[in-house]
């Protein structure tokens, strides 16, 4: 699937995986090793964006041609857990813009609602880097594209960025928007009875919050 990118299972990222998974992990520690897989997630989400070529001039005096980012951006978490990842995309876009769409699951039969949206007012002009953690039935997600896509977002500019997928919430979403990105962390089998990923981590936003 090439809009499909999953992180390169490195010894490393396996070890920070195996961490956050652990039921017996400290909270203290369940932060600091998820964020640095959501670090890595951003990085490589920036590797995605347009660029154009740009040449530069060294202290040598001799020219350089790399490339430069071109066009608008803004990061749109979904509030409660996408909020984890906020953090990081301030620390590599510095002064980005932030949305927020508020949508929560119903904890008996997994719908999704929405509650909450605040956008940039041009954010049709944006490439939008959607944020959460859990891709589940996919049912969170596409409800916050259909709020961008209300707002004119192109479905071509929305990247979502998130730690562990699995195969239904690929499907729904792909199915969704089929030019839109995913860059995941890791892709599980299967959803239990209550729609949870397993193995997974149970639920990300009580364990990031500590709720
Ligand atoms: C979780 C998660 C996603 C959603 C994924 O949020 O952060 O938003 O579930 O499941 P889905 O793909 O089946 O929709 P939840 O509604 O539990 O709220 P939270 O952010 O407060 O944890
Ligand atoms: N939300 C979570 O936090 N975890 C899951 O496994 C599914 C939805």
């Amino acid at each position: 699937m090439e809009n499909l990118t999953i992180l390169p299972y490195t010894p490393q990222l396996e070890a920070l995986f195996t961490i956050i998974r652990n039921r017996d992990t400290k909270r203290n520690e369940f932060l600091f090793y998820s964020e640095r897989i959501i670090r890595l997630l951003i990085e490589e989400a920036l590797n995605h964006l347009p660029t154009q070529e740009k040449t530069v001039t060294t202290p040598t005096g001799t020219q350089f041609t790399g490339t430069e980012f071109v066009g608008k951006l803004c990061a749109v978490p979904i509030v409660r857990a996408g909020e984890s990842m906020e953090k990081a995309v301030r620390e590599v876009c510095r002064a980005i813009r932030i949305g927020k769409i508020l949508i929560q699951r119903d904890e008996e039969t997994a719908q999704p609602t929405l509650f909450y949206q605040k956008l940039p007012e041009d954010i049709a002009n944006r490439h939008v880097l959607l944020l959460d953690p859990m891709l589940a039935t996919g049912g969170s997600v596409c409800k916050a594209i259909e709020v961008l896509k209300g707002h004119g977002v192109e479905e071509g500019k929305i990247i979502f960025i998130n730690l562990i997928s699995c195969p239904k919430g690929i499907e729904t979403f792909m199915k969704f928007v089929p030019k839109a990105k995913i860059i995941t962390g890791f892709i599980d089998p299967e959803l239990n009875e209550k729609a949870y990923i397993i193995p997974g981590l149970g639920d990300f936003g009580d364990l990031y919050f500590g709720t």
